[in-house]
């Protein structure tokens, strides 16, 4: 079976975050975003969080309006985000759990104990022609649901995954099978398989072999690489690691 490459979403929620740090306009996730298109990135992935630590309502009406490249809105599940999602009307939405106190997003969502909410959560997005993609574990049951549910996509949480791998604990190995057999199991479904948390350069290409995922989502270790290598740089050399193992 040939291999697809895998397309690269680029999370630039942090670009937003060094300018709330100071409060300045600059750095603009904008301007990121034209350096991603620049640099081979396929889509930009932005999580508008509840308390707006980093992207703003503004960010996602101008990264839509100038339409640089696909746009995968991250949102909880609140009718506060539905009612952006309908405005603002992204090429994607990933719902993903929020807690106000995490640092970043923890887990997948529980599909299992809201499935009817979710189906008429995504109902009149996905009339607009909106994917929808759910973050979730590794889980036939969580990717049953979601497929009751009537999702497109599913991402599969690569979190648990990267904190072992950077442990060095070899229980990593391990999670890597529950993965494949997850994106397996999902793409027999008829569902798309993307995948994101935490990975990095060093990580990627454990996943990467993956041929059921289409598509990663990855912020943190760019945006944190490009600070040595620059934006551009930091992308090139993610996509050389993805496509190194890949093929
Ligand atoms: N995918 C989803 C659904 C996420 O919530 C996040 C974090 O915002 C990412 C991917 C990217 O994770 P990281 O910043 O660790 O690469």
């Amino acid at each position: 079976m040939k291999l697809d490459e895998i397309r690269l979403g680029v999370n630039i929620d942090h670009v937003a975050t060094v300018r709330n740090a100071r409060g300045t306009n600059y750095p603009d996730p904008l301007k990121a975003a034209k350096i991603v298109k620049e640099a081979g990135g396929d889509g930009i992935t932005a999580h508008l969080r509840e308390d707006r630590r980093h992207i703003v309502d503004q960010d996602i009406i101008r990264l839509k309006k100038q339409n640089v490249l696909p746009l995968n809105l991250e949102m909880a599940v609140t009718s506060e985000m539905q009612k952006i999602a309908l405005d603002v009307l992204p090429n994607a939405i990933c719902l993903v759990p929020e807690k106000r106190e995490e640092r970043t997003t923890e887990g997948g969502l529980d599909l299992l104990s809201s499935i009817p909410r979710l189906r008429s959560f995504i109902e009149p997005i996905k009339k607009k022609d909106i994917r929808v993609s759910l973050f979730i574990e590794p889980s036939e049951e969580q990717i049953n649901a979601a497929k009751i549910i009537g999702a497109d996509i599913i991402e599969l949480h690569t979190g648990h995954f990267c904190d072992l791998f950077e442990k060095k604990d070899q229980g990593y190995i391990e999670v890597i099978k529950t993965l494949e057999k997850a994106a397996i199991y999902a793409h027999k479904l008829g569902l798309e398989v993307h995948a994101g948390h935490g990975l990095t350069t060093s990580s990627v290409g454990h996943i990467s072999k993956i041929q059921q995922i289409k598509e990663f989502n990855i912020g943190h270790s760019i945006i944190s690489d490009s600070i040595f290598l620059g934006l551009r740089g930091a992308i090139e050399l993610m996509k050389q690691k993805i496509k190194e193992s890949r093929f």
